[in-house]
């Protein structure tokens, strides 16, 4: 069941509500609109899939998407969280996440990030030798000792955009086999500030085929084999995120978390391991479009545009990884209205702006509706205020139907705010 579908007379539905008439109650401007039933599903896909494997962690990774209704609905629902920065650390906190369920990540945390996660409590991920270093300082300030898991780069390529393969041997993220043995012997030298539970692995974003997931694991398991060897009691294996989602409304058949999950399950048994995975984009993407509205058409040589209020400052994946995401109207064309070929751009003073290249649509009237679907991952957390666009507000159409407003737009007053006093 998805929540975004069309009705036969060609309207535009967020589960059981009109696309249309929500945006005839809300601000005149582009927003975005979740399905809060959607972000529910797409959990609980995870949570039935890791039946049977005792103690697993869902670690959302924020970044997908870090709005604060957003994280108290998937905290609520269980998950832990994945963390990048000290602001997203204490995002989570505020949201009330389980510390014992939150993984800080990155090749370059802070110490002063460092030390409120080892207060906190939180599984630390060593990036690097720079890294462990100042994980021991932050364990000594913070007094307290930091539970750590080795990121190892595998070298499995995930084949999908340069941009967001992060698990290559020449990447910057992880520590390469041939230092295992030194991240070992530093774990060993600081008995009192750090106890390595686990081994982290994140091969990138995007992934459709779970063979990926499963030739990491294997690799994954050969070294927890080496390092309990060394007499290390590591539980867990933390196979990071990178579960791709149908982008391209196919109907393509794409691996679910429960294939992902079943690829590991009999390795992750076979070693009594818990495990833990990062997911992103497949707990949130799917739930969520941009909402625009046709600003007008217009033709230069041999192309068409359809120009909207929306742009690569809400929406910036088309313009940064050539990505595609799904367009469409949420009204029905008028029976006489052409189909183009048309790229859908917005008002922003770059070639870049676009949302959509060379997209058959009926050619719409100024003012029609238009969605950029697939907008829950990497869009509003990667959205800026370039020509001062202004951050779009949030919605979410709820379990009983009802409309609310998750997030305030951002507005030319909080621009003007930052200068005040200066
Ligand atoms: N864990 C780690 C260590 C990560 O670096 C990431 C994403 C995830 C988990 C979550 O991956 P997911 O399940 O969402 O694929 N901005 C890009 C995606 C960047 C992903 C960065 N790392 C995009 O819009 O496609």
């Amino acid at each position: 069941q998805h929540c975004f579908t069309k009705s036969p007379d060609g309207f535009l539905y967020c589960e059981d509500t009109k696309v249309q008439d929500i945006m005839e109650k809300v601000e005149k401007r582009p927003f975005y609109l979740y399905s809060k039933p959607q972000i529910t599903r797409n959990v609980e896909a995870y949570t039935e899939a890791l039946e049977g494997l005792k103690n697993s962690i869902i670690g959302y990774a924020i970044k997908a998407n870090n709005n604060f209704k957003i994280l108290q609905h998937l905290r609520k629902l269980g998950c832990g969280a994945v963390l990048v920065s000290g602001n997203e650390l204490k995002l989570a906190l505020r949201a009330g996440f389980d510390p014992t369920k939150c993984i800080f990540n990155g090749n370059g945390k802070i110490l002063e990030d460092l030390i409120i996660a080892a207060q906190e409590g939180v599984f630390v991920n060593v990036d690097s030798e720079f890294d462990l270093e100042n994980i021991v300082a932050a364990a000594r300030i913070a007094g307290s000792k930091v539970n750590v898991l080795l990121r190892i780069n595998p070298d499995v390529d995930p084949q999908v955009h340069p941009y967001v393969a992060t698990g290559n041997k020449n990447s910057k993220f992880g520590i390469r086999n041939e230092k295992l043995q030194w991240f070992l012997d530093a774990v060993k030298a600081h008995p009192n500030e750090l106890k390595l539970v686990g081994a982290h692995c994140h091969l990138g974003s995007t992934i459709t085929k779970v063979d990926i997931f499963r030739d990491a694991a294997v690799l994954m398991v050969n070294y927890i084999d080496e390092i309990r060897a060394q007499g290390f009691e590591v539980d867990y294996l933390n196979i990071g995120g990178g579960l791709g989602i149908d982008y391209y409304h196919s109907c393509a058949v794409l691996p679910t978390p429960r294939d992902l999950i079943d690829t590991v399950r009999e390795l992750v048994l076979s070693r009594n391991l818990n495990l833990i995975i990062e997911p992103g984009r497949s707990l949130i993407a799917n739930s969520c479009c941009l909402v625009n509205r046709v600003t007008g058409v217009k033709t230069n040589g041999t192309k068409n545009f359809i120009v909207i209020d929306g742009s690569m400052a809400e929406l910036i994946r088309p313009s940064l990884y050539d990505a595609y995401q799904h367009i469409e109207l949420v009204s029905p064309a008028p029976p006489d209205a052409e189909v183009s070929t048309f790229d859908v751009v917005g008002p922003v003073c770059e070639s870049a702006d676009f949302l959509g290249k060379e997209r058959k649509l009926p050619t719409p009237a100024k003012g029609t509706g238009l969605v950029v679907h697939d907008a829950g991952a990497y869009c509003m957390s990667m959205a800026s205020t370039y020509n001062l666009k202004m951050r779009p507000p949030e919605y979410w159409v709820e379990e009983d139907g009802s409309v609310t407003k998750i997030r305030h737009g951002e507005t030319f007053e909080d621009h003007i705010r930052f200068f005040e006093g200066l």
